[in-house]
């Protein structure tokens, strides 16, 4: 089965084309980060008219390049919630209105499902059943994966999400929109010994997460070391970073250890933007490798917002028998 993906919840267009036999045929990315950096943020309604600009280009693209035509399409899988309901609404309508059209089946996707099950692009990927840590720009949540669509949540922040909270520094820090990967960039050049930052709710039982506190201390720490101006040394500013980052990787290290042990399982899956992390990534295999785990991730541009997750999750979804009907539905609040 061949299904065409296709991702607009958010600031990226993600198109791909996903074959259940040979696996990914071709994917293409558009993303809109330049339109928003003026702004600090991604804005809706510009977010929605790129969208409507981009999808049907980059669908002619993905084809071209798998050297496919529109009616070689066995099905179409979009993200329908959740996400910003503009720009989910123009991938939905895009994706049934193709597939009514070519008359194949359409399914909505749960963007954090397709998340989760991005590693399975893999060559190696993880067998049933693993923990997922979803760490993303809206969602910090671990999750017991026992197949496609069995998820259980364990625990999830109360609060800020972590790449939120990476964003949100960014910002304190002076740095641009998006926060996440100019952060850890940043705190590459910093020193680990020169601030301790708390690690939150790391005392406290069970599994969910709290970055708010921390958000509060890094504030109260970029205000205490700027000078007259207003502005701080490039030193510190990259020690607050390393420290930022440092206090958010081993909250997160911390708790999955915590949920493996819990649900006594030894395959970790981390998914979602702040999976793309390299401290994170190296800080999880120290820590797995010591309990005898192990940890998948995708490539890094999968770990970001794609097509290419969300046709494998509608295949696998597809393939089990479901799909929807023409009613076009958008759930810009969805529980996994
Ligand atoms: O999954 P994603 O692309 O979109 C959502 O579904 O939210 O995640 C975006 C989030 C942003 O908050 C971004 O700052 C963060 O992931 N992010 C990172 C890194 N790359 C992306 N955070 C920390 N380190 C990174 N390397
Ligand atoms: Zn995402």
């Amino acid at each position: 089965m061949r299904v065409l993906g296709i991702e607009t919840s958010c600031d990226e267009t993600g198109i791909a084309l996903y074959d259940s036999e040979q696996g990914l045929l071709a994917e293409a990315l558009y993303s809109q980060i330049e339109l928003h950096a003026e702004y600090g943020g991604v804005v809706p309604e510009l977010a929605s008219r790129d969208h409507i600009r981009k999808t049907l280009p980059l669908i002619e693209q993905v084809l071209a390049e798998a050297g496919l035509r529109r009616a070689d399409i066995d099905a179409v899988a979009y993200t329908s919630g959740p996400g910003l309901v503009g720009a989910l609404m123009v991938g939905a309508m895009i994706g049934r209105g193709l597939a009514y059209a070519l008359a194949v089946p359409a399914i909505g996707v749960h963007h954090m499902e397709g998340h989760l099950l991005a590693p399975m692009l893999e060559p190696q990927p993880p067998e049933f059943p693993f923990i997922a840590l979803l760490v993303s720009g809206g969602h910090t949540q671990l999750v017991r994966v026992d197949g496609i669509g069995q998820y259980q949540l364990l625990g999830e922040s109360l609060d800020d999400a972590a790449g939120e909270a990476f964003d949100k520094a960014a910002k304190m820090l002076g740095l641009a929109y998006p926060g996440g990967p100019m952060v850890a960039k940043l705190a590459e050049q910093g020193d680990n010994q020169r601030f301790d930052f708390p690690r939150p709710m790391v005392k406290h039982p069970g599994l969910d997460f709290s970055f708010s506190g921390l958000k509060t201390f890094t504030l109260n720490t970029v205000n205490a070391h700027k000078n007259e101006q207003g502005e701080l040394d490039p030193q510190t500013q990259a020690d607050i970073a390393c420290a930022f980052q440092q206090a958010v990787v081993s909250t997160l290290v911390i708790k999955c250890k915590r949920a493996l042990q819990q649900e006594g399982l030894k395959r970790l899956v981390i998914a979602g933007g702040v999976s793309a992390n390299k401290k994170l990534r190296a800080d999880l295999e120290n820590a797995l490798a010591k309990i005898k785990a192990s940890v998948f991730y995708a490539r890094p541009e999968f770990c970001t917002d794609n097509g290419a997750m969300i046709a494998y999750a509608g295949c696998q979804r597809l393939l089990a028998g479901q799909q929807d009907d023409l009613a076009v539905k958008t759930r810009p609040r969805w529980p996994m």
